[in-house]
């Protein structure tokens, strides 16, 4: 490219923020469409666009100018992609892929042809149909489209449950019984070579069935550690194309390493890997993109992410405990300077990073309870006035 590479970004939340941080030290120039005027990368981005990644017109006049597109959510105008790699465009995923991704009973049935393991299911054409089954249940009914972090699914325990079921088209899975989830980055280069993160463990927030903290190294032994690498690696080989594939994996209370679903883009399960690996999760798309050399997922020592989750209600953002939390030495504070905090909602995360998992425990212990995001309080309310 003669010129400095234009990257335009579907979406601008906090993906699309730590992307653009990493970004600058290449001078590349990044470009982020995403509805919200007042999103994270809103006031980063070279140029910000509010518009629908969702609708193909906009998608295709975003990014005419661009060298390469990618996205940082799966709910992106798949046909805009495919045309834009018709106009000659560097599209990472593929669309090819994402199509297969943005639809879960898709992607459920492309791990059975592909002979990956992975939770027993059926297709239903109606989820309100599950009540028709419950000889399968306990299960997880899974919206096909537009889920996310635990939205469009849900536990099905009872004839009682089904009956909360969604309509449309979805996926009715077995309950398998979980040990450990874990999560797997894979970065898949041109040329088909992969470069694989060590396994992270995910440790979920019951409240909100979004993940509450992860480690890494993964306290797993290490024929797990083993299997969970090379599965991870077989699922970002059978997309067979190049790209970032963060793969979240079920350990099994019987010792089976199931795959339970693929992101085809950074996750919330790498970002350690900004302060605690070689190269970081938006680094390795940074090179993706601009088809350079994948960097090296080596982890140094021990570490932890706990994502700081809106609390107490809506509002102005205000995060309490910072002095404590920082006070630890190899700790990192992430904020993605949402305008409105809500309860349930991602507003940062903190990375911890260690020589030795005891003092991991230590720096996630004091991270746990000090750090929060919680509504600003009305002016009569302030310290500085009591
Ligand atoms: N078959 C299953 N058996 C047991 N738990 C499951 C199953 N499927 C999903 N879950 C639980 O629900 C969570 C969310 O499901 P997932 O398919 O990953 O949806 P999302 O798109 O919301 O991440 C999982 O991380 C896991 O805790
Ligand atoms: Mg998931």
């Amino acid at each position: 490219m003669s010129h400095k590479p234009v990257i335009a970004l579907l979406g601008g939340g906090q993906l699309g923020r730590m992307f653009i941080e990493n970004a600058l030290r290449y001078d590349a120039l990044v470009h982020v469409l995403d509805p919200d005027p007042k999103a994270p990368c809103a006031a980063l981005a070279h140029r910000f666009v509010p518009g629908r990644y969702d609708d193909r017109a906009t998608v295709l006049a975003f990014a005419a100018d661009a060298d390469v597109v990618g996205i940082e959510i799966e709910h992106v105008s798949v046909e805009a992609l495919e045309e834009l790699v018709a106009m000659g465009k560097r599209v990472i995923p593929d669309p090819r892929v994402l199509r297969i991704i943005q639809d879960k009973g898709a992607q459920k049935s492309f791990y059975a042809d592909h002979g990956i393991p992975s939770a027993p299911f059926s297709l239903l054409d109606d989820g309100r149909d599950a009540r028709h089954h419950t000889d399968r249940f306990p299960a997880f009914l899974k919206a096909r489209r537009g889920g996310y972090d635990g939205k469009g699914v849900m536990a099905l325990r009872t004839a009682a449950d089904a009956e909360q079921a969604f309509a449309g088209p979805c996926v009715l899975e077995h309950q398998v019984s979980i040990a450990k989830e874990l999560a797997v980055l894979v970065v898949r280069a041109d040329n088909g070579t992969t470069v694989v993160y060590d396994p992270v463990e995910m440790v979920f927030d019951p409240r909100f069935n979004l993940v509450d903290h992860l480690r890494t190294p993964a306290q797993v032994s290490a024929r797990i550690d083993e299997e969970a690498r090379a599965l991870a690696e077989r699922v970002a080989n059978a997309f067979a194309a190049p790209g970032l594939y963060a793969v979240e994996l079920f350990l099994t209370t019987d010792g089976r390493v199931l795959v339970n679903e693929t992101a085809p883009r950074a996750h919330n399960s790498g970002h350690h890997s900004i302060e605690a690996c070689a190269s970081s999760q938006f680094d390795q798309l940074l090179r993706l993109y601009l088809g350079l050399p994948p960097g090296s997922p080596r982890l140094n020592g021990h570490a932890a992410m706990i994502n700081l989750v809106g609390e107490g209600g809506t509002g102005e953002p205000e995060v309490q405990g910072l002095d404590d939390v920082l006070a630890f030495a190899g700790t990192f504070m992430h904020l993605y300077g949402k305008h409105e905090t809500r309860t349930g909602r991602k507003m940062g995360h903190i990375t911890v990073c260690a020589p030795d998992a005891g003092s991991l425990d230590e720096g996630l212990a004091l991270a746990k309870d000090h750090a929060r995001v919680v509504p600003r309080a009305h002016q009569e309310h302030e310290p500085t006035q009591r």
